[in-house]
């Protein structure tokens, strides 16, 4: 099988009829972010089952607007914590939290793929407006978007949140067992002082049924995040595109667009001389530079400022970009978001940077993107040293980003950055 057809083979083979799992065993429920990439990598061969996609991710979209992280279609053991720690109240059983607003901007794309596709785009506009409201109501801080839980950020265990995870006490946590280390090498994944926390964060807002008034007075971690202030930025854009072309009122989009253009400038860290993530209780920019920060182009921002650092960041490593700052304290290749590249955060970046002109740096993302799945397949995350695949195997938002974009009009740019 060539790379495509293995590519569209994992799609199909993660398809549990209406959503795609991540991977399976790892993963086996629907993920928020993960489900947009696949809605777009299905829609290069297959667009019903595509739009199904987004369909499906956003029938659990909650009263308030709040579109979950995780859906529970249907319980599954070898996944903790599960439906009945979480607690959610929406009409599926979800998670209560939320994660990067991609669906948009997926959707967006979908629908210049697939003009015949227009009638379940203009249906599921107003859904995907309501759960950008949510955002805007609940999550601001100075006009960039706050995560209430490291999950929220996608980027899980990202040193981001570490000056804020250890403001929370989880001493009375309780005993459970762990289940994402008995299908991936522990030493790959987060730790346990880290798991204890991320528990004690769902404990804390199940206790008050995630009402987010309530939430927002108890709830110790609250972390301005340049994931979803980008993600979220550059989601309100393309809503402006097809709300006109639907003939939807956008003028409060666009006073949103510009409160997220001047919050997303309260996290320009100049001691790091890129975008940085905030904690909010602290009052203190947490210093990490990740991939992440480079996702100011894909938001439409063309800063000349933050391109050094970057390139900094691509030149100190074999395979562009990597999660955190390869040369910065604590860097370590093999753990989660804490050195490893990402397909889908190159996919992020690259295309920024190719749609704001940074062309031969863009170029360079997308061909080692490209070189990683040829190498070693289509992992979860890899390390930027030397490409071993690492996490999950046979993972569908890597197979989508083949399919939507590394494994397209290929041209070996390496050396050419
Ligand atoms: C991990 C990742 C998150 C992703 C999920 C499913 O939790 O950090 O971004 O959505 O796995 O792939």
């Amino acid at each position: 099988m060539n790379l495509d057809e293995q590519a569209r083979d994992i799609l199909r083979k993660n398809d549990k009829g209406g959503y795609t799992l991540p991977t399976h065993g790892l993963y086996p429920y629907q993920w928020n972010w993960d489900s947009a990439f696949a809605a777009w990598g299905f829609t290069t061969f297959d667009p019903d089952r595509g739009w199904t996609e987004l369909e499906t991710l956003l029938s659990g979209q909650w009263n308030d607007g709040m579109v979950p992280h995780i859906l529970f279609h249907r319980p599954d053991p070898g996944y903790f914590p599960g439906p009945d720690v979480w607690q959610g109240r929406g009409p599926i059983a979800s998670s209560g939290i939320s994660q990067p607003p991609v669906a948009a901007s997926f959707m967006a794309k979908m629908l210049a793929m697939d003009p015949a596709g227009e009638a379940r785009a203009r249906a599921m506009w107003p859904k995907l407006h309501a759960w950008h409201r949510w955002f805007m109501q609940w999550r601001l801080d100075e006009g960039a978007v706050c995560v209430t839980h490291p999950w929220e950020a996608g980027r899980d265990n990202a040193p981001d949140w570490d000056g804020a995870m250890k403001a929370i006490n989880a001493d009375d946590v309780g005993e459970y067992t762990r289940r994402d280390t008995s299908h991936v090498d522990p030493a790959m994944r987060p730790t346990k002082y880290d798991y204890d926390r991320y528990l004690k964060l769902v404990q804390i807002g199940a206790s008050v049924n995630w009402d987010q008034a309530k939430l927002r007075a108890i709830n110790p971690f609250r972390v301005a995040d340049p994931t979803m202030t980008f993600t979220l930025l550059r989601a309100q854009r393309d809503m402006v595109d097809m709300g006109r072309r639907f003939g939807e009122d956008v003028s409060e989009i666009e006073d949103w667009i510009k409160v997220l253009e001047a919050g997303a400038e309260t996290l320009w860290n100049p001691d790091i001389q890129g975008y940085d993530s905030r904690g909010v209780h602290a009052g203190t920019f947490n210093g990490v530079l990740s991939n992440a920060s480079a996702l100011c182009w894909y938001a439409g921002l063309n800063d000349a400022r933050a391109l050094p650092a970057i390139r900094r960041m691509i030149d100190a490593a074999t395979y562009a970009l990597a999660s955190f700052d390869p040369e910065a304290e604590g860097f370590e290749p093999l753990r989660y978001w804490r050195g490893p590249t990402w397909p889908i955060m190159n996919y992020l970046v690259g295309s920024g940077m190719e749609e704001q002109g940074i062309d031969a740096l863009g170029a360079r993302i997308k061909s080692d993107t490209a070189l990683l799945m040829q190498q070693n397949g289509f992992a979860e995350y890899y390390n930027p040293h030397d490409g071993t695949p690492a996490g999950g195997g046979t993972f569908t938002w890597t197979a989508a980003v083949w399919l939507g974009w590394a494994g397209r009009n290929l041209e070996d740019k390496r050396g050419a950055a």
